[in-house]
């Protein structure tokens, strides 16, 4: 055994101090000083240490308990049978070790598993007797819980009867208290209270003296265990308890050895964000119950179960700066700048407030630590401040009165969210962000026109707007910064290409606000024609599905303005056409829908996108059960497995000429 040196010592007795200093206030307080990612580094440490040094460890360490004594102000309950804590796997190797040991374990080649998802929230028991719930407690240190049995009766899914059935005279489950983001989301907004996260709100909801606290709160339960299990299959005993009236989760499956777990983590990590609630990563379970038995647990958790976490989807960050950005229409964005993090892939350096009143309600000021969030594939978002961090000089964002880049005044419409520029298209910002949305890709698709070449555009005066972009002569665009002669060819060519579009990009692509991509193709498909559009009334506007009085509005208000008339003209003048779209009777392919996923070699995604658009076709970013065809091209991905999964067709690039109506060989 190695030497123990006096720094050993303090560096784990410090370790210690740190870990039951920051359980306390997590478990205890309902508050958070450091993140998740450093907690777990801290815990490591000492885990390691003690495995390298066992006369160090003591039954006293905090990784030789549960969680954290209970709070004293709820009534105390102590747990007949004690709830542990479960053992993490922290990649993919540590999992297989997993699957390996409780084959070994067990002396068989094969072990059916039940996976669910890992809730980010706060463990319950329920104790019913007689079908009546009788007592909830929180998990407390394992041993002694809180009772929480008047807050937990207020929560709408918790059965307080069981329904009908051959329940056990005495029943005890484990399940997990939540809250949904939804729910969340309106909470925090209400002002009542701002938590710094979903699993904050729940906890602080649940842990209140006053239940009529508690009532008032978005909960949800959600069981994942039984106290005394006896015989069959874990998965049957949750559909079991689903009868009896008790909400379990609809993500439950059972898979097959440790290649079946890595399929759900995998399957469930890309539905992560539409879930609707929190989940850290997926709990696996030996499915059946005998054999969960036969492996028992530790002194803190079962060996028959592994939790493995997802990547963080939340990381800390320091706010460097605070600015704000000017969007094609107007609309003022605070942006924080950011202390670079390196996360999900990227690196992460500013993130988005969304507007004003975000600002003033999360009340962030440059120098805080935030929690940064990202959801699905849209830009950062800081979710909240960890006021414990603040330091003493931290100013308040005051929000601009005028605009940043032209100095133009800002208004904002009462009950509205958004400020605005009032400069329009004379702000260079404005101008430089409309140039972006034509040409980008699901628009007019003018390849290698991005910001940079666009600001200088404005910056030198060439472009006033989009028509003037195809009026620009090759010594032109050859005498821009970093463009030599090959890519000022390039982008003319580009420019070429991009004239023969479709209705619904043109349409898009002239960033009206409120006019998406969905509303483009809406409008395209009903009128057939631009002018009939410019025309149209708001009444007969508000006609076309999914069109509202705001979006009718904001189309109608946009033809009225001479020079965006003038833009149009100039536009078609040079050479910008579409087909009529055809009625929709006449379309060969309308009310087809489908997603092109992969690389295709004939053409881009973009371009077979336009032709089946101009077929009559919907082509939509996602496979569903509702889409005809996924079209694969080289390299396809998740969509093929998931298409497959839904028994939608499969096409692959040789039947695109077919589908175009073109006859090959
Ligand atoms: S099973 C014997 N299943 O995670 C312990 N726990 O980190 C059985 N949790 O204390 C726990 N989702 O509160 C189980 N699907 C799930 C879970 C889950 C969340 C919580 C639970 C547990 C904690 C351990």
């Amino acid at each position: 055994m190695p030497a123990i040196s006096d720094t050993v010592v303090e560096r784990v007795r410090v370790l210690r101090q740190q870990i039951d200093r920051h359980n306390q206030l997590y478990y205890v307080l309902n508050q958070t000083a450091i993140s998740d990612a450093e907690y777990d580094r801290l815990w490591v440490e000492l885990q390691d240490l003690e495995r390298d040094f066992p006369s160090l460890a003591t039954p006293a360490s905090p990784t030789q308990r549960v969680g954290a004594t209970p709070h004293t102000a709820l009534g105390s309950v102590s747990h007949t049978v004690p709830m542990l804590s479960l053992d993490k796997a922290r990649t993919e190797l540590e999992l297989r070790a997993f699957d390996q040991q409780v084959r070994d374990l067990l002396g068989v080649s094969d072990v059916a598993y039940a996976a669910e998802p890992k809730w980010d929230g706060l463990a319950v028991s329920l104790r019913y007797e007689g079908g009546e719930l009788v007592r909830a407690a929180t998990r407390g240190d394992g041993y002694t819980g809180e009772d929480i049995t008047q807050n937990v009766r207020t929560i709408p899914t918790v059965p307080l009867r069981l329904r009908r059935g051959a329940w056990p005279t005495v029943l005890e489950v484990l399940g997990e208290v939540y809250m949904p983001r939804a729910g969340f989301e309106v909470l925090n907004r209400s002002g009542e209270k701002t938590f710094v996260n979903l699993r904050n709100a729940a906890a602080g909801s649940l842990r209140q003296l006053d239940p009529g606290v508690t009532a008032r709160r978005p909960l949800r339960v959600v069981c994942h265990g039984i106290g005394s299990a006896g015989e069959g299959a874990y998965s049957t005993l949750m559909h079991q308890m689903a009868q009896w009236g008790l909400p379990v989760s609809s993500e439950l499956a059972v898979v097959s050895g440790v290649e079946g777990c890595l399929a759900y983590y995998q399957a469930l990590q890309e539905r992560r964000t539409e879930l609707g609630y929190d989940v850290d990563g997926v709990v696996f379970k030996v499915n059946d119950v005998l054999l969960q038995t036969r492996l028992g647990c530790t002194r803190t958790a079962p060996r028959w179960a592994r939790a493995y976490k997802f990547p963080a989807e939340e990381v800390w960050s320091v706010v460097e700066h605070m600015e704000v950005q000017v969007g094609r229409t107007g609309a003022l964005t605070p942006v924080a700048r950011l202390r670079p993090v390196f996360v999900w892939g990227v690196t992460v350096s500013h993130a988005t407030l969304h507007n004003e009143d975000e600002v003033r309600r999360k009340d962030v000021r440059i120098g805080d630590t935030v929690v940064v969030r990202r959801a699905g594939d849209v830009i950062p978002e800081i979710v909240s401040v960890i006021q414990a961090r603040r330091g003493t000089d931290a100013a308040p964002f005051v929000f601009p009165t005028r605009c940043p880049v032209c100095g133009a005044e800002v208004v904002r419409p009462a009950g509205e969210a958004v400020a605005r520029c009032s400069g329009g298209l004379i702000c260079p910002a404005q101008r430089v962000a409309a140039l972006c949305h034509f040409a980008s890709r699901r628009a007019l698709d003018i390849q290698g026109l991005g910001e940079k070449l666009a600001e200088q555009l404005v910056e030198k005066g060439l472009v006033q707007t989009v028509a003037d972009l195809y009026d620009l002569t090759l010594t032109q665009w050859a005498g821009l910064e970093r463009m030599g002669n090959q890519s000022a060819r390039n982008l003319m060519e580009a420019l070429a290409r991009s004239k023969t579009t479709t209705l619904d990009r043109f349409l898009y692509a002239l960033g009206i606000r409120e006019v998406g991509e969905a509303t483009a193709s809406a409008l395209a498909r009903s009128f057939g024609d631009l002018m009939a559009i410019r025309e149209a009334s708001v009444e007969t506007l508000q006609q076309v599905p999914d069109v509202g009085p705001v979006v009718a509005e904001a189309v109608a208000s946009f033809f009225r303005e001479e020079h965006h008339c003038t833009v149009l003209e100039r536009l078609q003048k040079a050479g910008v056409t579409w087909p009529t779209p055809r009625k929709a009777e006449a379309a060969p392919l309308a009310g087809k829908i489908f997603v092109i996923t992969g690389t295709l070699s004939s053409m881009t995604r973009e371009e077979a996108k336009t032709r089946l658009q101009t077929l009559g076709a919907k082509v939509v970013g996602s496979v569903s059960a509702t889409i005809d065809a996924l079209i694969v091209g080289e390299n396809p991905g998740s969509k093929l497995e998931k298409a497959r999964a839904l028994g939608r067709s499969i096409l692959t690039e040789e039947d695109l000429p077919g589908l175009f109506g073109i006859e090959t060989g």
